[in-house]
Parts: C-alpha cells; structure tokens; sequence
C-alpha cells in the first residue's frame, strides 16, 4: 500500500554534511519526495515531536539536540513507505544496526543516530502534520515521462 512518512535528517547529519548522501538513499529505492524542509527546531517544536518520551531521562537531551542546530524534515511516499524507511535505517542503536543500514553506515552514537522516521500509521500521520501544513505536501506524477516519451506516455 502506498503509504507517506516523516523523515528528519538530525542535526548530526546536517552538521556532517550528510544530507544529500541521506536523500539520495531514500531516492534510490524508489521513495518519492513530497514534502522537503530545513528547519532550526525551536522548544515547542521539540517538545510536540518528542511528547512520547516526555518524562523520560533522555528527554531533555533529546530536546537540546534536536534544537542545537537546523534539521532537514522530508515527507517520503511509496510501497509500505513506514514500515520500509525504518528498515533502512537500521536499528535505532547504531552500534546494532545492520550494514547497509543508514545507520549501520555512517553513525556510531545512539544520541546522535542521524536520522528520525515515524515508526507506525498513526504516529506517520501525527508526525506529517507536526512538520508539515497541508499545501506543502505535493501528489505528483511521473512528469518526466512525459517529456521524455511524449503524450501518449498518458
Ligand atoms: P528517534 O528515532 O529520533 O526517536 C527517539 C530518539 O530517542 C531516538 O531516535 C534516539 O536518538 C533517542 N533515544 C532512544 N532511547 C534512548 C536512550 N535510552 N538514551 C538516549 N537516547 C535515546
């Protein structure tokens, strides 16, 4: 089913330079852009994001990181998009995080994991609309075929 989540490239990757190299990942495998932000998360912000884990010791650690410095939000869609970004982003411990994984890739510290992704349906559709209004998620088709194969591409 095709579905849409929410991505956050952390600080750590902005600060690393990593954005791009991130994006390209989820592009590759066929997840498409909707929705794209750099955004320097203020407390509330952190806070609306972050409301499950309210309470727990890393919270506010959670909360200083997320506000240390801009973030990237992304809007992902494709085949089971929830369930499939999660996979590539490997555990949320990087040190048990499978090769291959974003995670398993390029990150170490579990404070500093890279990247977010919305881990069921319900928190997908919380999290879109805590980062995104709803006129900037964009449908769109294959435009590109089009202009490459001509009207009859349909
Ligand atoms: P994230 O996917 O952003 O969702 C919550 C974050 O909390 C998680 O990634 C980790 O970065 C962080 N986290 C989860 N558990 C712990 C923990 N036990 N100690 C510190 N950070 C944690």
């Amino acid at each position: 089913m095709t579905e849409r989540t929410l991505v956050l490239v952390k600080p750590d990757g902005v600060q690393r330079l990593l954005t791009g190299r991130i994006i390209a990942r989820y592009e590759e495998r066929g997840l498409k852009i909707v929705g794209l932000k750099l955004v320097h998360v203020d407390r509330a912000l952190a806070e609306r994001h972050y409301a499950v884990h309210k309470g727990k010791p890393f919270f506010e650690g959670l909360v200083a990181f997320i506000t240390s410095a801009p973030l990237v939000a992304l809007a992902l869609e494709g085949p089971d998009a929830i369930a499939f970004v999660r996979t590539m982003n490997g555990a949320t411990r990087p040190t048990e995080a499978a090769p291959g994984t974003i995670r398993g890739d390029l990150a170490v510290e579990m404070s500093q994991n890279l990247v977010h992704a919305s881990d069921s349906p319900e928190s997908a559709a919380t999290e879109l609309a805590i980062w995104f209004r709803a006129d900037e998620l964009l449908s769109y088709g294959r435009e590109i075929d089009r202009w490459v194969l001509g009207p009859q591409a349909g």
